[in-house]
C-alpha cells in the first residue's frame, strides 16, 4: 500500500478521510486522541504543499450523536488550523474547494448526513469531487471494517495511500502475537463483539457485558428500555448470545447513581429502576484474577461511561491490571485511547494501542478490512 512518501502533494487537491469520531457530553464534542492523532497527517500534508479537504464522521444516523462537525474543527483547530464547511457535496463546499490555497484545510459536514456514503458506489457523493480532487488519503484504520462510499468507492477514482494514522496502524498490527489471548470486550457497539466469541476466555463489560447477562435470563428492569432505546437494532445481539456464552465471565455487580454519587449493588438485585454507569468492584476483582493468569490480551471499550471520572473507575482498573500483564498486551478503540489518557498509566505500558475499535476486532476475528482491500 502507498504512503503519503509516494506523492508529491504541491498545490495538489488531496481529500483526507479522517476518523474524528468521539465521545460527546451533553451536545459537546470532547477532546480525543482520534482528534488529536488525525491532526499529524494533516500538518504533513499542509507542510507538502497540498489543498486539503477532510471528510469525515461522527455518530450513526438516527442516534443522538450523529451531530455536526462544526465543533470538531475547532478541537482539530487547537493542532492545526482548520476551516468548517457546512456543506458536503453542494455550492458551498464547491465553493470553499475551489478557493483553497497550499497549505489549506478544510472540514466538510459530516459525511454520515448523506444517504450515499452508506451505499457505496459510483454515487452523487463520489462524483462531486471527480475532477476537483487528485489524490485520496485513507486515515481512518478504525472504519476500514465499513463497506462506505467513503473507504471503498473513492479510492477507485482517485490515485490514493494510507495516512500516518492508517500506516502506523497497519504496521503495529503486523507484529501482534495474540495466541491464547484473554479477550476485554466492552463499549458501547456490542454487535461488534459476537465475532470474537469462539475459543478464547472473555470479560465482558460495558453493555456487552450487560447484554450477555440479559441473555442469561437476568432481568434488568427499567434499566431495559434505556438500553433498547439507546443501542436501537444492536440490543436484540442478546438473542444471539444465549449459545455463545460458554467461554465468557460476566460481571457479578454494577455501579448505579443515587443522589449523584457512585453505589455499588448486586447484580441479583436488579431488577430495579436504576441505570448502570459501571462494574463493580466484585467484578474489578474477579476480572483482575483472570488478566494475571492471561498470556495475551485484547481490550476493547470501556466497561462504563468514563464522561465521568466516578464512573472510570472499572475501565481504569481494568487497564491498571492489564498495564501490569507479561503478556502482549493490545488496546482498541477510542474511548479506552480517552480513558488511558485521564489515567496516570503510560502509554508505553501497554505492547500497542490501537485508535480502531470494531475495525481492529474484525482485523483479529479474521475479516479482510474492504478500506485495506481497497487501498492495494
Ligand atoms: C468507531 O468509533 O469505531 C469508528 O468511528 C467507526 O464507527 P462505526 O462503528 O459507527 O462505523
Amino acid at each position: 500500500m502507498k504512503t503519503l512518501n509516494d506523492f508529491n502533494f504541491k498545490g495538489k487537491t488531496v481529500i483526507v478521510r479522517s476518523d474524528l469520531n468521539s465521545d460527546i457530553k451533553n451536545g459537546k464534542v470532547l477532546m480525543s486522541k482520534r482528534i488529536k492523532e488525525s491532526s499529524v497527517t494533516i500538518k504533513e500534508l499542509k507542510n507538502k504543499g497540498a489543498k486539503i479537504v477532510i471528510i469525515a464522521h461522527q455518530g450513526r444516523k438516527g442516534k443522538v450523536d450523529c451531530i455536526s462537525l462544526r465543533q470538531h474543527a475547532k478541537l482539530l483547530s487547537k493542532f492545526t488550523k482548520v476551516k468548517f464547511v457546512d456543506d458536503i457535496i453542494g455550492k458551498g463546499a464547491e465553493l470553499e474547494v475551489s478557493k483553497l490555497k497550499n497549505g489549506e484545510a478544510v472540514l466538510l459536514e459530516n459525511i454520515r448526513f448523506l444517504d450515499k456514503e452508506m451505499k457505496p458506489g459510483k454515487n452523487s457523493f463520489v462524483k462531486f469531487f471527480i475532477g476537483k480532487i487528485d489524490i485520496y488519503v485513507n486515515d481512518a484504520f478504525s472504519v476500514c471494517h465499513r463497506k462506505q462510499t467513503s473507504i471503498v468507492t473513492f479510492p477507485k477514482y482517485f490515485k490514493h495511500c494510507m495516512g500516518r494514522v492508517l500506516q502506523k496502524e497497519v504496521e503495529a498490527l503486523e507484529k501482534i502475537n495474540l495466541k491464547d489471548c484473554l479477550y476485554i470486550l466492552g463499549g458501547a457497539k456490542p454487535k461488534d463483539n459476537i465475532k470474537l466469541l469462539k475459543k478464547n476466555r472473555v470479560l465482558a463489560t460495558g453493555f456487552f457485558g450487560q447484554l450477555c447477562l440479559i441473555a442469561k435470563g437476568i432481568k434488568f428492569g427499567e434499566y431495559e428500555n434505556f438500553l433498547k432505546d439507546l443501542l436501537k437494532d444492536e440490543f436484540n445481539v442478546h438473542k444471539k448470545l444465549k449459545k455463545k456464552l460458554d467461554n465468557v465471565i460476566v460481571p457479578i455487580d454494577y455501579a448505579i447513581k443515587i443522589n449523584g454519587k457512585r453505589k455499588e449493588i448486586l447484580v441479583e438485585d436488579f431488577p430495579n429502576k436504576h441505570i448502570i454507569y459501571d462494574i463493580g468492584k466484585m467484578t474489578m476483582n474477579r476480572f483482575s484474577d483472570e488478566i494475571k493468569k492471561a498470556k495475551a490480551i485484547y481490550m476493547k471499550g470501556p466497561s462504563g461511561d468514563c464522561r465521568e471520572s466516578q464512573f472510570s473507575k472499572g475501565t481504569i482498573s481494568i487497564l491498571n491490571e492489564v498495564s501490569k500483564s507479561s503478556g502482549f498486551t493490545l488496546i482498541g478503540g477510542g474511548h479506552l485511547n480517552d480513558a488511558i489518557d485521564k489515567s496516570k498509566i503510560p502509554r508505553n505500558k501497554f505492547n500497542h494501542i490501537s485508535l480502531s475499535g470494531g475495525a481492529l476486532l474484525s482485523y483479529l476475528s479474521g475479516e479482510k478490512l474492504p478500506g485495506l482491500k481497497a487501498l492495494k
